[in-house]
């Protein structure tokens, strides 16, 4: 087995190109910390209407991509390389699919129509890509059901490819609830033949599904943290999927995502009013002082601040704290929110805000440099999902001192512990019932720590921030993964 693998890297968003969630600061920072284990890694993704072109370089020839039917179409290439690293990124540029504001849908909200053209066409435009540069992976990885369908077409479309004769697949479902179903139009358009539409792969109730076919096919599958690995195994987190996953679990690992402490530090975050760090947290007041007069806040340093920085999205547990507005409202505390999503959630928010404006304050909008403002100035932060493969903004919390208030589902439960009053040990607070009284009590038991306990809230804050999530150390478990993939296909040849 080679000690220096070659991976074909392939994901709809990648930080800092374009971005909507998590999978965009995975797949910015997880082939970077691959590269420096010494593995050669190449990325692909779109390039969406939002990138800017006069800063890549152009590739000589245009990229040929069969479409099957549709016949073959050609995409421009550019190039790039991941800041602060030597690993290229090769954008896709195909105008029709790719020449718009959205990533997946318009700004209504509506996933585009075409969506199982536009990524079936960036899945195979990898494989084609790797051939045109002259690069024979090891490893095919893709993520979530965008690029789902490249471990049936590596078994398929391009078995006989010689190029991909030793490559094992991998895939990474960063989120279940998304599968990419679709007409079964596609399955000619992928080219993989009608023998892999069944309830077994491709199929479901007459449809397609691309992350079942990317289930059943991988080598190996990863999700983001080992809890949501066991999760999705069940009704609650399966979203229909749990008896093929468990079908297929041999298979399945759980890692737990890093963060890009070079983005995500206190004391060095160039966003923020001002740096701290875990023996002088100053600057921590001065972030919160800044962050309320910022939102239109009573500069209170008696107040707990909670913030919430995410989508707006059922998965984040927006109907929980709706339902739990008014018991937050009387909870002692002050509260920051940040996120666009649901046209319902936006509208009520901003409405709260309007009418409580001495202890709720909002922006709707996407807003990096806030997010930071968030995490530095407020006590506590607010991540109620209802499921959460991994979560980031928790972790991001941590660092910054900001104790997270957490239901205890997938990436929440495994990165954050629950505060013991008899011992003092834990880095947040938990609640475990998805209802809107345990996020209510879970809440004022918070604030009322945070009021009554200083000590306690000093000791988990250092704890918090002395934690670390470093990539390298997923980086090495992704390793073990693929090795185990490529046996597993070594195996089945
Ligand atoms: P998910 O991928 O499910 O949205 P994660 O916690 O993994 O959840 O990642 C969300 C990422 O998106 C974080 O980096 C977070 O800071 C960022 N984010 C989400 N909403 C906003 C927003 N409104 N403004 C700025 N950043 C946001
Ligand atoms: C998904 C999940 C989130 C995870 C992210 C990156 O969007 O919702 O929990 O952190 O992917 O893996």
């Amino acid at each position: 087995m080679p000690q220096k693998l070659k991976i074909l890297f392939t994901a709809s968003e990648v930080v800092p190109y374009a971005k909507t969630g998590g999978l965009a600061d995975v797949a910015g920072a997880l082939p970077k910390a691959m590269a420096a284990l010494g593995h050669e890694v190449i990325v692909v993704m779109p390039r969406y209407y939002s990138i800017d072109r006069s800063k890549l370089e152009e590739l000589p020839h245009p990229l040929g991509v069969p479409m099957g039917p549709l016949h073959t179409q050609w995409a421009g290439i550019w190039k790039d390389t991941l800041p602060g690293s030597d690993v290229p990124i090769y954008f896709i540029d195909y105008e029709a699919y790719f020449g718009r504001a959205g990533l997946y849908a318009d700004e209504n909200g509506y996933s585009y129509p075409d969506n199982d053209l536009r990524f079936t066409f960036l899945s195979k435009a990898a494989f084609e890509l790797a051939k045109m540069l002259d690069f024979r992976p090891d490893i095919v990885h893709a993520h979530d059901w965008h690029t789902a369908p490249q471990p049936l077409l590596r078994d398929s479309r391009y078995l006989w490819e010689p190029r991909f004769a030793d490559a094992a697949t991998v895939l990474t479902i960063h989120n279940l609830q998304h599968q990419g179903i679709f007409d079964e139009r596609i399955v000619d358009i992928l080219e993989c033949g009608w023998e892999h539409f069944t309830p077994f792969e491709l199929e479901s109730m007459g449809a397609t599904n691309f992350l079942k076919a990317g289930i059943a096919r991988a080598d190996r599958i990863t999700t983001v943290s080992p809890t949501y690995a066991k999760e999705i195994q069940t009704p609650e987190f399966g979203f229909g999927l749990e008896e093929h996953i468990r079908s297929h679990a041999d298979r399945l690992r759980g890692i737990l995502n890093g963060v890009d402490y070079s983005e995500w530090s206190p004391a060095a975050d160039p966003f923020i009013p001002a740096h701290f760090d875990v023996d002088d947290l100053a600057g921590k007041a001065l972030c919160k002082r800044e962050l309320q007069r910022r939102f239109g806040l009573p500069e209170r340093d008696d107040l707990p601040l909670i913030g919430f920085v995410g989508r707006f999205a059922e998965q984040k547990g927006i109907g929980l704290i709706a339902g739990a507005m008014e018991e937050l409202l009387h909870s002692g505390a002050q509260f920051v929110f940040l996120g666009t999503g649901e046209k319902w959630a936006e509208g009520f928010f901003s409405d709260v805000a309007g009418r409580w404006g001495d202890r709720f304050a909002c922006h709707i909008g996407y807003s990096n440099e806030l997010a930071h403002w968030i995490e530095a100035g407020s006590d506590l932060f607010l991540m109620p999902s209802l499921f959460e493969p991994c979560g980031l903004n928790q972790i991001y919390s941590l660092r910054y001192g900001t104790l997270p208030i957490v239901r205890a589902t997938g990436g929440l439960d495994d990165t954050i512990e629950n505060y013991d009053p008899m011992s003092g040990a834990g880095t947040g607070f938990k609640f475990w019932e998805p209802s809107r009284e345990a996020l209510a009590s879970t809440v004022r038991w918070a604030a009322e720590t945070w009021r009554n306990a200083p000590a306690a809230i000093e000791a988990m804050r250092r704890r918090a921030m002395e934690a670390r999530f470093d990539w390298e150390r997923s980086a090495k478990e992704y390793e073990t993964v693929y090795r185990e993939a490529i046996a597993h296909r070594k195996e089945k040849a």
